[in-house]
């Protein structure tokens, strides 16, 4: 199997499967308890049907967008995801030169292995920053300072990893940041060469968001579920959130807004979006797809902030159904994690490439030219 025989999601998890050891694997394809809101948030889009109209003159589509003042090529973007250079070794570098290639805008972690330093050289497309709300005040205001001198465009807070999500496959591969060797773990990193080849002679993990601060994740090792519950801080509340934004004083997000009491406190507050999503299902199961909730939520605050769908996205359809809602863009991690991992940039701006002809293909067949038109009588839910 190669990148040439990927066309799909399920295919670039296919070759990640085969190129990344099982824990790292397990980590980037696993989700909370029994994995039944990760299933949801894709399965979501399956209730809905479209309904194209013909005859429109379809020849030039235009799927760009405007979010937080930029201008995006495509309604789709990469989200943050932390710990990249475990997937593959050029790691969020890959991802932000794709996603540049690409015009289109993509997220650091505060958890990322390249700095924000490093990704203002690197690429100027629009850069979303990951904030994670540490116990260590002097960690937070250092990750606020550093990102807005590196120029990011948006601050994202995460909402929804307040304790950490029980991964089952993370506690039975024992995975962990830096991965720990363990017996089962030797004997699949020896079994995935490439990877362990890469891991030892390319750049060295590192979190340069925390090294200086906390010896979780670099010097000891932790699982993610471990280092949300102890590092972060479970007192954060809305005042904390309030404070946060107007420090920030730029385009702010909430990631992780589900209901419409947080949507509207979201707006209350001073944010300029939200990304509905349970965190790709990691954190709460049983807890409702964005796919799900995108409408009431959009009913009552899509004219205030710009309403993101985060989660589940594996098909062009699904941004297209999402959109014709009234969210202003889509974004996901897995959506283009299989394919960091299955072959660093080129992977990545396959898969974009892939979402972008779906997209292109999807909108003729609708009988749309720009994603504006796109309306909830498109839709008819089963
Ligand atoms: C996770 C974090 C790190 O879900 O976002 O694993």
């Amino acid at each position: 199997m190669s990148l040439e025989s990927c066309h799909n999601f399920k295919d670039f998890r296919k070759l990640a499967k085969r190129r990344l050891p099982a824990p790292v694997f397990h980590y980037i394809d696993g989700a909370a308890d029994d994995e039944l809101t990760k299933a949801r948030n894709t399965s979501a889009f399956d209730d809905v049907d479209l309904v194209p109209n013909v005859l429109a003159g379809v020849e030039d589509v235009d799927l760009s967008t405007t979010l937080f003042g930029k201008k995006l090529s495509m309604p789709l973007y990469c989200s943050p995801v932390a710990i990249q250079r475990l997937f593959h070794h050029e790691g969020e570098r890959a991802v932000a030169k794709a996603a540049a290639k690409h015009e289109t805008m993509f997220g650091i972690s505060s958890l990322s292995t390249v700095s924000v330093e490093e990704i203002e050289k690197l690429v100027d497309t629009p850069k979303m920053f990951q904030f994670y709300f540490h116990k260590d005040r002097g960690l937070n205001d250092n990750l606020l300072e550093r990102a807005k001198a590196a120029k990011f465009d948006v601050l994202a807070l995460t909402v929804d990893t307040i304790t950490g999500g029980n991964r089952e496959r993370d506690l039975r591969t024992g995975f962990t940041i830096p991965p720990r060797l363990t017996f089962a773990s030797m004997l699949s990193f020896a079994t995935h060469p490439m990877w362990g080849i890469n891991y030892l002679t390319k750049p060295k993990f590192r979190l340069p968001h925390l090294e200086e601060y906390v010896s979780e994740g670099t010097n000891v090792n932790t699982s993610i579920g471990q280092y949300f519950s102890t590092m972060l801080d479970q007192s954060m509340n809305w005042n904390d959130a309030e404070r946060l934004c107007a420090k920030w004083g730029g385009h702010f997000a909430l990631k992780g807004i589900m209901s419409v009491d947080d949507a509207k406190k979201a707006v209350d507050i001073g944010c300029s979006g939200i990304m509905v999503s349970n965190h790709g299902g990691r954190q709460l199961d049983g807890g409702r797809a964005p796919f799900d909730q995108l409408a009431e939520i959009v009913d009552a605050v899509g004219d205030k902030v710009e309403v993101i769908c985060e989660g589940g996205i594996q098909r062009g359809t699904h941004v297209l159904k999402a959109l014709s809602i009234g969210a202003k863009a889509c974004a996901g991690g897995r959506l283009y994690l299989y394919a960091l991992a299955a072959a660093g940039q080129a992977g990545v701006e396959r898969a974009l490439n892939q979402y972008r002809s779906e997209l292109e293909r999807d909108m003729k067949l609708m009988g749309y030219n720009s994603v504006d038109q796109l309306r909830r009588s498109n839709l008819r839910f089963r």
